[in-house]
């Protein structure tokens, strides 16, 4: 089995760092041209889209507005002539105890749903219209655990808005699938990166390696394959699915 994304033009949010740049890197191993998207990293945009090559480049947009993941599904069209993928990966963490006063809570309530769900929502919908009016096309987006298992006390807005989107993919499978467009789930558990510093600090490694089956956290290249795999067409008749990656630390 060969997977050849040449020729293939694919958006990946957030995806400088964490889970988002192995993801890129395994998708222009596969030959695929990416659009990579950054909020502040944009020195390590810059480096990976000149690692990867195959005239891949970096494009920025802040998603806490989500309205801006319209002008950026635009440019990455402007840019390239052309939309086969949109990976849905950036994302934020915030621990927001419901001690917090009211209002804290829902500036970190409202700006997890706006980035994780909104921004989602937004690029979901300028690709479907435009695959509606071209070839098709696939999304992939990166929930979590947390969607199906529900998260810690501290995480009501994270939780919520993974669920969120795990509702939204599975609309866009069953209401765009006969214009060709397909759309998947990956569901992450805790893979080692800078969204769970706050957590791995206040809890310690030994809380997160007690509920795993396996010996080792879960890596951000342990993810990057399934979305290769997805991306490639392969799975197409799993358009709907959710795949886990959390090292059974939740089997459903
Ligand atoms: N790590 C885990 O344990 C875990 C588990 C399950 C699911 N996930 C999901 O995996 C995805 C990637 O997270 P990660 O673990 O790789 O963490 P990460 O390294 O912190 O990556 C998060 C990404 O989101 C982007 N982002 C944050 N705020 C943004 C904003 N205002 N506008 C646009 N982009 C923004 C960041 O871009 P910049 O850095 O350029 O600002 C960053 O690249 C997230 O959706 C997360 O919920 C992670």
């Amino acid at each position: 089995m060969k997977i050849d994304l040449s020729g293939n033009v694919i958006l990946v949010t957030g995806a400088a760092g964490g889970i988002g740049a192995p993801i890129v890197r395994h998708l222009a191993e596969c030959g695929a041209t990416v659009a990579i998207h950054y909020n502040q990293k944009a020195e390590g945009a810059k480096r990976l889209a000149v690692e990867v090559g195959n005239d891949s480049k970096p494009f920025h947009a802040d998603l806490s507005q989500p309205k801006n993941g319209a002008a950026l599904f635009h440019d990455v069209v402007r840019t390239y002539g052309r939309f086969d993928v949109l990976v849905n990966n950036s994302g934020v963490y915030l621990r927001s105890p419901n001690e917090e006063s009211i209002d804290e809570w829902l500036v970190k309530w409202d700006k997890t749903i706006a980035i994780n769900l909104g921004a989602a929502g937004v690029l979901s919908r300028e690709a479907v219209n435009y695959f509606k009016q071209h070839k098709g096309g696939r999304i992939i987006h990166i929930a979590s655990r947390a969607a199906f298992r529900g998260d810690y006390e501290d995480y009501f807005a994270y939780a919520a808005s993974k669920g969120g989107m795990v509702a939204l993919s599975r609309t866009i499978a069953r209401t765009y699938g006969k214009h060709n467009v397909k759309s998947f789930v990956v569901a992450p558990g805790f893979v080692r990166t800078p969204i769970v510093d706050e957590y791995i600090r206040e809890h310690g490694d030994g809380s997160i390696m007690g509920e795993l089956a396996l010996n080792e956290l879960t890596k951000p290249e342990d993810v990057a394959p399934t979305v290769v795999f997805l991306a490639s067409g392969l799975m197409d008749h799993a358009t709907g699915c959710a795949i886990d990656i959390n090292a059974a630390s939740y089997v459903r």
